[in-house]
């Protein structure tokens, strides 16, 4: 069981890392000023307001309001879970991630590594057995597949023989049963559940094999096996070839979902790039929303028969809820009788090329399918249309794509009409509006974190034993807490300093105050402006007792003494404020502790 990575690693990896490097080799950055600007990845803009600080190590978007440090890059962007994203930017470096010793406090977290090692193995003892295989060369050659693509999939041969995996492998029995590679029978007995097939591994987003799927060379069935769920598969969350498409999906804006392995595969030896396939079920939302997050653009593939069309009525409603402004999707429809394999096994790349512009965008599939069989030219057909439909516009999230869909029915149907509620459209916040005025309207206590997290280096220009802010004011051990980090590590970034808090409840505020401009016009203050203004807050804090605060307000106000009171959109600083709490134990910083300052607040 892997305990937790330390902080201090954290802290280590993050002033070793740039994010400059991390977000540059995902997206186009250009030099404005003193930061990196780009449209951001997160929402569809024409004009850059996505800006990543190198001196921060932090990035925010004025437009959506994405904001976050190198490691919270790499999960939103490439989806990854926390300990992926460090171990990324750890391999990227060179470094081991250490565990703590001991029992961790989340939830215990199963180390995968081994597992993930085995996998690898395997495949490489399949691809060995591959080459010992002459049948099966012959019927990938057959099958027009040269061995470079076999290369690019890995692909290998499963050994006919119950036992050929454990006589390769004899040590790893309990992880081939664990990651399926070996199954067991009702009478205790074991065997490899992969014999005598072609077999083609499946990646994670890092290239990591996590599972693998088996096809027969003969008739035998089933035709396809797959590995069963394990701790490392998870169908429904994963896409064959992704981690192979990604880059020319990138490249061409958008990736093209297909059925199978093998039309991946042969789609690829065509140098048709950027194409996935689900692993044997219906594309869901989930698949929907990890394609979207590397491209804008997804064309669904599908056979022109029933069932083609009626897993492509899944895809749509798994699309619909992911049809953000800047992302759009279509169908494609072979001709009967056909897979992509097929058709550009026969008929070339050109054959696909000619069929792609014929594609057919969602919107219009999904009002040919729903008006299918009912007539429109009748006040029944469009009552009937109007009311299949809307439960389906509604769920795409509000935006332009939506109106225009609306609007489309409107026409349709000579009315206009209200659609109802989806989730809120991020509203876009420009950089000049609205005009907020820092000093006036935030409290000292507040003004003094946000500095702090802004320019850490502040910490230094007080002498340390001339914070004698009283830790029982409000959002006080935050601050407390803040200084004591800033103290310990001299030079580290905004970045890193916020990845301090990652699994405390001030999480969530340390990262809007991080991104919160300072300044009237939305810009930032420099280090110069902020020294000063940090020693006056400061001062100011010191000569504060919680006394004075408790007197000041009336009993009802006392929970919002840090709420900066003005408009700010919800969930934002002035409904965080309320939790500004330490996870030390005392739940309400207006009901003292007794510990005086300088104790009691400090990390261990
Ligand atoms: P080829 O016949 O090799 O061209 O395969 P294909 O890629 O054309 O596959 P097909 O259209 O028959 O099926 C599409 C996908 O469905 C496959 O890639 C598998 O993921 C899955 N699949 C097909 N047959 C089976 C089966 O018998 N069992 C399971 N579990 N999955 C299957
Ligand atoms: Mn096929």
């Amino acid at each position: 069981m892997a305990g937790k990575i330390p902080q201090h690693f954290i802290d280590e990896l993050l002033s070793r890392t740039d994010i400059v490097d991390v977000v540059g080799l995902r997206v186009k950055l250009k030099r404005s000023g003193s930061n990196l600007s780009a449209c951001c990845p997160f929402h569809s803009e024409k004009t850059p307001s996505f800006t990543v600080s190198q001196t921060k190590q932090f990035y925010h978007c004025f437009g959506c309001g994405a904001h976050g440090t190198a490691i919270g890059f790499l999960m939103e962007f490439d989806g990854m879970h926390f300990v992926d994203a460090i171990e990324t930017l750890a391999e990227g470096l060179g470094l081991e991630v250490p565990r703590e010793g001991g029992a961790s406090k989340g939830p215990p977290q199963a180390d995968n590594k081994p597992l993930f090692s085995l996998l690898q193995r395997v495949a490489s003892h399949y691809d060995a057995e591959l080459r010992n295989s002459p049948s099966t060369i012959c019927y990938l050659k057959n099958r027009g597949i040269t061995g470079e693509t076999a290369k690019r999939f890995k692909l290998g041969y499963a050994p006919d023989g119950y036992d050929s995996l454990l006589n390769q492998f004899p040590a790893d029995k309990k992880g081939l049963i664990s990651t399926g590679m070996v199954a067991e029978n009702d009478r205790g007995g074991s065997y490899a559940r992969f014999r005598d097939r072609l077999m083609f591994p499946i990646r994670d987003r890092r290239g990591r094999i996590i599972g693998f799927g088996g096809r027969v060379m003969g008739d035998k069935e089933p035709k396809y096996l797959n590995s069963p769920e394990t701790v490392l598969f998870h169908k429904g969350s994963e896409l064959y070839g992704l981690f192979e498409a990604r880059k020319a999906a990138m490249d061409a804006d958008s990736v093209l979902v297909v059925e199978g392995y093998m039309d991946v595969v042969a789609l690829a030896e065509h140098g048709v790039e950027n194409a996935v396939a689900t692993l044997g079920t219906a594309c869901n939302q989930q698949h929907c929303e990890i394609l979207f997050r590397v491209v804008p653009g997804i064309v669904f593939c599908f056979d022109g028969d029933r069932a083609g069309r009626d897993a492509a009525w899944r895809a749509v409603q798994a699309c619909l809820p992911c049809l953000k402004d800047g992302r759009d999707a279509h169908f494609l429809f072979l001709p009967d009788g056909e897979d992509p394999d097929s058709l550009v096994s026969e008929q070339g790349a050109e054959a696909l090329s000619a069929l792609l512009q014929k594609k057919v965008p969602i919107i219009d599939f999904l009002f040919n399918h729903l008006s299918h069989d009912l007539n429109i030219d009748e006040i029944g057909g469009k009552a009937q249309m109007v009311e299949k439909i809307k439960p389906l516009l509604a769920k795409i999230p509000a935006g332009v794509y939506r109106r225009l869909s609306e609007q489309r029915l409107e026409s349709l149907i000579g009315l206009s009409l209200d659609i109802g509620p989806a989730e809120p459209a991020a509203t876009p916040k420009t950089t000049n509006a609205p005009a907020f005025a820092p000093l006036k309207g935030l409290t000292t206590m507040r003004r003094a974190i946000i500095l702090l997290i802004h320019h850490p280096a502040v910490v230094a220009t007080i002498p340390a034993d001339q914070y004698r802010v009283d830790s029982s004011l409000k959002g006080a051990s935050l601050l407390l807490d803040l200084i004591a980090i800033c103290q310990a590590q001299a030079g580290i970034s905004t970045g890193a300093l916020l990845e301090h808090f990652r699994d405390r409840e001030e999480w969530p505020i340390v990262n809007k105050l991080a991104a919160t401009p300072y300044m009237p016009d939305g810009s930032d203050i420099d280090l110069e402006a902020a020294t000063p203004e940090f020693k006056h807050c400061i001062n100011e804090l010191n000569q504060r007792s919680h006394k004075d605060e408790l007197s000041k307000v009336s009993p009802q106000h006392r929970t919002g003494l840090l709420g900066i009171g003005r408009n700010r959109a919800p969930g934002s600083i002035n409904s965080a404020a309320t939790s500004l709490t330490t996870n030390h134990g005392r739940k309400n910083p207006l009901d003292p502790s007794g510990k005086g300052p300088g104790k009691g607040w400090r990390k261990k």
